[in-house]
């Protein structure tokens, strides 16, 4: 084994304004979760974090909407999304928000690192104004016509048809979006960060990266660059709910979230470190350049990550550690992958939750299995181009690769050894060509099925999991064991042991997808240590307030990623079924439901 990498899965940070519906799940947070697990069961130093992005518009227009403080909306929706990723099981090492007194102070020294190194300015700039609401319309506060696109419900700060970002002034037909009114443009003040200064080291990012970089990622970063060059953009708001510019004199307007939510990457590895104990383990991650980042995000986020991003942490230079804890010698590490994922559309028409169209995570596992979404998601992941979530298609996968090719193959195995050979793994007789076969192309396997994982195809990944699975079956077809009992009990007993073995070195390959019901499998074949370790819930109280964060602890599945050392005579669980086989009736009562 060669020696463990530092690996940070990224994992975009969902707005603390609504809820998770299962697009979101396959465009960020299921991949980052599957690539996790893999890096962990290969022995890798993996951290995965991520949190509530609590601050923004987003967050200001729902509680403006609800009459409520921004804190009730923040922390609602929070709560919800520590149950529905404990439910799915996606083991963030650290799932916190952007509203903890630690981010603030990162996002400060962070702001002021950049400012010391030259690459912020200060410009007054025309923003649109609601004369009857007396109020800047920031952001959301504001929408029009995409002056790129012609998208008429484009928002102030970016368009969803074209994924542009927007110079909100430039609006066509702009409203207001709490009363509709037609905004004047009125001067203010804002820190801007000096991107046309610092587009060459972007460029070179990302030129440095394009052989890693999917296609759609450098379609927005570099064929943007490329055909326009890149602006400073205002990092400042006038708001007050957010995190507070550290300059005098600018009390009254807030860091923008876009600006500030990325550096939760940072600030959720400090807090991380902080909690485990060893207040400096996050260096590890971010002073190191060789330490690979990865950014798990769906398309919507690109410009954001691939070119703000690396451009905040480029444009810190050597600062960010010279003022957040007196440390020379810090740049900070770039993105190593920035594996961006299209959209998937829900019977064929675009997920939105203002037109309650689609299905929510929460509702989704109040009827079904969490392995069953996972495994429908990551087969049908838009790594390349949008993909679609089709209700039939979903029972028919669940029932012939789910429950017929895999979940039946390990139970009629494991059934029938437990049976016949009261409850142990049967003691093989000199393996046979082919038994030996089957297990080498198993075993091939943790490269094929890694190599895959490993470039972040996750989706070819569990395909080729799934023919091995395949290739299983047709082994035991072929040996039929059942009837080969009949007059040759070693010889079946043989057969088994090598079905065994197979369906141990399986359960690895599809930990990573399915992790529930692995564990379950890894049970049943008679391990007594589970495969991986535990998530649990923390509530930290610091200067703003109280905060309930979502924890990993993993001691267990490091080196996991090989063949299988099963061994005959040992013994093994009575199992159960590990999928449940769904009625063809489900899609059309789904359908329904997506209508009502
Ligand atoms: N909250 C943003 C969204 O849902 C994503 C932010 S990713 C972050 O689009 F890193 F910037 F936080
Ligand atoms: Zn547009």
């Amino acid at each position: 084994m060669s020696k463990p990498e530092n690996i940070l899965v990224a994992v975009a940070w969902p707005y603390a304004s609504a809820d998770i519906h299962v697009g979101n799940i396959t465009g960020s947070y299921l991949p980052a979760d599957i690539f996790a697990r893999y890096q962990r069961l290969k022995g890798n130093r993996v951290l995965m974090v991520s949190g509530s992005d609590s601050h923004g518009t987003p967050i200001t227009v729902k509680s403006d909407a609800e009459g409520v403080e921004p804190e009730v909306i923040y922390q609602r929706y929070h709560a919800e999304f520590l149950t529905l990723f404990q439910k799915l099981g996606l083991t963030y090492d650290l799932f916190t928000s952007t509203h903890t007194e630690n981010h603030f102070k990162v996002s400060q020294a962070l702001f002021l690192a950049l400012k010391e190194n030259g690459n912020l300015y200060e410009e007054t700039q025309e923003q649109w104004f609601s004369e009857s609401l007396g109020r800047f319309l920031p952001d959301r506060y504001v929408e029009g016509t995409c002056y790129i696109c012609d998208y008429e419900h484009a928002r102030g700060d970016q368009c969803d048809n074209c994924g542009n970002l927007l110079e909100a002034n430039q609006l066509i037909n702009p409203r207001a979006k709490m009363d509709g009114s037609t905004p004047v443009l009125r001067e203010t003040t804002h820190f801007f960060l000096d991107l046309a200064k610092l587009q060459p080291a972007i460029e070179e990012f990302l030129e440095s990266r394009e052989e890693y970089l999917r296609p759609n990622v450098l379609r927005q970063t570099l064929g943007q660059i490329k055909a326009k060059g890149l602006h400073g953009r205002p990092i400042t708001r006038d708001l007050d709910w957010g995190i507070p510019v550290p300059v005098e004199g600018w009390e009254d307007k807030r860091i923008y979230v876009w600006f500030e939510a990325v550096i939760g990457y940072l600030s959720a590895t400090i807090e991380c470190a902080a909690i485990s104990g060893n207040k400096n383990a996050w260096h590890d991650y971010w002073y190191k350049p060789e330490a690979k980042a990865y950014y798990f995000i769906g398309k919507d986020n690109i410009p954001f990550h691939a070119m703000m991003w690396p451009a905040q942490l480029h444009g810190a230079g050597e600062w960010f550690g010279k003022i957040f804890e007196e440390r020379e010698n810090t740049k900070l590490t770039l993105p190593f992958d920035v594996p961006a994922n299209e959209f998937m559309n829900m019977e064929d028409r675009k997920i939105s939750g203002s037109a309650g169209w689609g299905v929510l995570g929460l509702d989704f596992l109040s009827r079904y299995d969490p392995d069953s979404l996972r495994y429908y998601l990551t087969i049908n992941m838009p790594e390349t181009r949008d993909s679609n979530w089709d209700w039939d298609d979903f029972v028919s996968r669940n029932n012939n690769e789910l429950v017929a090719t895999w979940g039946n193959l390990a139970n009629r195995v494991l059934a029938f050894a437990h049976k016949q050979w009261e409850g142990k793994i049967p003691q093989p007789g000199k393996l046979r060509a082919k038994d030996k076969a089957i297990l080498e192309k198993v075993a091939a396997g943790f490269s094929s099925v890694g190599d895959l994982l490993d470039a972040v195809k996750l989706r070819a990944a569990l395909l080729e999991a799934i023919r091995i699975a395949s290739e299983v079956n047709k082994y035991l077809d072929d040996s039929a064991p059942w009837s080969e009992i009949k007059n040759d009990k070693a010889a079946a007993g043989t057969t088994i042991f090598t079905a065994i073995k197979a369906i141990d070195n399986l359960k690895v390959l599809l930990a990573p997808f399915l992790p529930h019901t692995c564990e379950r499998l890894h049970a049943f074949l008679g391990y007594t240590e589970p495969l991986f370790g535990e998530q649990f819930t923390e509530t930290q109280k610091d200067e703003l307030g109280e905060h309930t964060v979502l924890l990993y602890r993993d001691d267990q599945a490091s080196g996991k990623w090989q063949t299988s050392q099963i061994i005959g005579g040992e013994a093994i669980q009575k199992p159960e079924p590990l999928y449940t086989k769904l009625e063809p009736s489900v899609a059309e009562e789904e359908r329904a439901r997506l209508r009502s």
